[in-house]
């Protein structure tokens, strides 16, 4: 049995007028690849800033790693590309190097030393998404899809145990898109990372991943993927505001 990493009971949210998450409970457990799937507006976004402590729930239960949200020490086991983090414009002045690096000010402190391996660990992080040639570019001269691979690298160098990326597709060019989720896999299944993913991207995610949540306020459905492939036409017009049709 795997272990349940993170843990929701009854989580609910509303921003000042507005009800986002009703009474949401889900298990994440270490080593899934959860893809996380939902209308515009239908709270994902908001539940992984809860998830990452950034936002406080009105009601319900949180734990990570078997610790209360509240308590939990351990921030840097949970890394987060956060949603269009890859909108630099040509002109900014960081090199991919310095960016990545900056990922372990989480680990070792805003003012402690850096590591003395720190170029190492930059190298090792760059290996790990594809970029390492990249290193001494200036992160606005990158393409949308490369430079999330470095704002993953950012994530990685700190060493996560979990990886929580928001929409990071957006702004990647269609054919760089299938690379990029296959780079999450073998983050995944290589270093043994579990992912949960926001995304639209339904049909190529599909048979990469092994959970999905379908939340709209609240989870309309968590289970293995090959669950997800089984529910019904009437179940996915009830989550998805009859918007949507099933594609296979
Ligand atoms: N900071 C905020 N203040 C008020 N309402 C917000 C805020 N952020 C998001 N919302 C609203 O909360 C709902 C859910 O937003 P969000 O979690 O961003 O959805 P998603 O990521 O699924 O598109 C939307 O109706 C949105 O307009
Ligand atoms: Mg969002």
């Amino acid at each position: 049995m795997s272990k349940t990493i993170i843990e929701m009971k009854n989580v609910s949210f509303q921003y000042e007028y507005t009800q986002v998450l009703n009474n949401i409970s889900f298990k994440v457990n270490e080593g899934d690849f959860l893809a996380i799937l939902g209308p515009n507006g239908s709270g994902k976004s908001t539940l992984l800033k809860i998830l990452l402590g950034l936002l406080k729930p009105l009601a319900g239960e949180i734990k990570l790693f078997g610790q209360p949200n509240d308590t939990f020490r351990h921030r840097e086991w949970i890394g987060y590309v956060s949603q269009k983090s890859n909108a630099f414009n040509s002109g900014f002045p960081a090199t991919v190097e310095e960016v990545v690096k900056s990922g372990l000010a989480k680990k070792v402190g805003l003012f402690k030393r850096m590591p003395n391996d720190a170029a190492k660990q930059v190298q090792d992080a760059l290996k790990a998404v594809g970029m390492e040639s990249f290193r001494g570019k200036n992160i606005g001269e990158l393409s949308g899809g490369q430079q999330q691979r470095v704002f993953i690298a950012r994530a990685l160098i700190a060493k996560p145990k979990v990886l929580v990326l928001d929409e990071p597709t957006v702004g990647i060019d269609h054919e760089n898109v299938q690379s990029f989720y296959d780079m999450l896999v073998s983050l995944n299944k290589e270093q043994n990372i579990t992912i949960i993913l926001v995304t639209h991207d339904v049909d190529t995610v599909s048979n990469r991943i092994s959970h999905v949540a379908c939340l709209n306020q609240t989870i309309h459905f968590h289970g293995y993927k090959q669950e997800f492939d089984e529910i019904s036409q009437e179940q996915l017009d009830k989550w998805q505001g009859h918007a949507v049709r099933k594609i296979h």
